[in-house]
């Protein structure tokens, strides 16, 4: 087949007019940090997930650090989470001191195995981290179930989750608290940021504390007419607000999403169509129960050949990928720290290898997906 000219990215930010109106005024306007846009922006969030409360931050991975300390989530806590995931989770637990304890994923959803978390909860364990994976929830009544007959908390990693449902409900629309990511390859982006939604009033009041370091007024409260520029700390807090200027874009994305989503779900059906039945593959699977996904990725299993030798040979094609992701028990630290992990999660370790993120966004065209179809099929077939 004829190879194509450009660049065909794993992933690209779909930014319109109304992004870039949105920005705009805001930068005319005066105040660009934390203020009336990220107000709405949470507001927005809190209409769209069912939650009562949302904080925006300046990450994901800062919302799940704030969510740990206010949390209190200390040295010998134990945190279950599957290791098919990112590594800022693990990340922030270990920077809590916490030790994370490792639940396998089904091989076909990759989702966290629930039939398998009962048997890790010790006296130790504080909380359950699931992730959506590629956008896909995660199955919430058993997680649920248990977190309520062990007393725990539950932590939803929705960073994949923008217009993911579960059984009607909006993921972070469950009552405990939750975060979403904005990097620019998600299903919406404000270049960097994030969102966490939760049903507490007291517990949203520490995550803003900690999100400014401590401060106990916003800024642009203090700073508009007649307002008094003191202020005091009662505990440190860190540096993790998000700008408004981020959450005007947040705003025109959020204006998107569905159109976003409508569009990743046509081209992964297309993928599904023409990559069903090649040998040497294994597509994504979907969740048995009730679900709305909202195809953040499309991760396929290379059996057929070595990932690196596949990968060499899509980029001979000008294909992007993506890695989602390097089990997090095989990085290095955690592999140190946490040894008994390895070996243990069988499903985690049969499907890591063979894992890639094919090209999937909103701005990709049909043919674009119909072109990645034909190189994989001429790459297997080529050996
Ligand atoms: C599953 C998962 N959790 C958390 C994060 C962290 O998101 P952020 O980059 O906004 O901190 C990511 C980002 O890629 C992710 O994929």
């Amino acid at each position: 087949m004829k190879i194509r000219k450009n660049f065909l990215p794993f992933s690209r930010p779909s930014i319109g007019k109304s992004e870039i109106n949105r920005v705009t005024t805001c930068l005319k306007s005066g105040w660009i940090t934390t203020g009336a846009l990220c107000k709405e922006f949470e507001d927005n969030f809190t209409r769209l997930t069912g939650s009562q409360n949302a904080v925006s931050v300046n990450s994901a991975t800062a919302g799940m650090h704030i969510i740990l300390s206010a949390l209190n989530i200390a040295p010998d806590d134990e945190i279950i989470t599957p290791s098919m995931t990112f590594a800022s989770t693990v990340n922030m637990i270990a920077l809590r001191g916490a030790k994370p304890v490792f639940v396998d994923v089904d091989y076909g959803t990759l989702n966290i195995n629930t039939d398998l978390i009962e048997e890790k909860i010790t006296k130790k364990t504080k909380a359950i981290i699931p992730v959506h994976f590629a956008g896909a929830p995660a199955d919430m009544d058993k997680i649920n179930s248990l977190a309520k007959k062990y007393k725990l908390t539950v932590i939803e990693d929705a960073a994949h989750a923008v217009g993911t449902y579960y059984k009607g409900i909006h993921t972070g629309g469950f009552g405990h608290p939750a975060i979403f990511s904005f990097h620019p390859i998600k299903n919406i982006t404000t270049g960097e940021g994030g969102m966490i939604t939760l049903n507490d009033a007291g517990l949203e009041k520490k995550l803003r504390l900690l999100r400014f370091h401590g401060i106990e007024r916003d800024a642009w409260k203090r700073y508009g007419k007649g307002g008094n520029p003191s202020y005091d700390i009662a505990g440190p807090g860190y540096k993790y607000n998000m700008p408004d200027v981020l959450a005007a874009l947040g705003l025109a994305q959020m204006e998107r999403w569905q159109e976003f989503n409508r569009k990743r779900s046509e081209l992964a059906g297309i993928y599904l169509e023409k990559l069903g039945g090649v040998s040497g593959i294994d597509l994504p699977q979907f969740p048995q129960y009730d679900h709305v996904h909202a195809w953040h990725l499309f991760v396929i299993k290379v059996c057929a050949l070595d990932r690196d030798e596949f990968m060499n040979r899509l980029s001979d094609y000008n294909i992007g990928y993506g890695l989602h992701f390097p089990p997090t028990h095989t990085l290095n630290y955690v592999k140190a720290r946490y040894e008994e992990n390895v070996g243990l999660l069988p499903e985690t370790e049969r499907a890591a290898p063979k894992m890639i993120s094919l090209p999937l966004f909103p701005d990709m065209l049909e043919k674009d997906v119909q072109y990645v179809c034909k190189a994989i099929k001429e790459i297997i077939r080529n050996g």
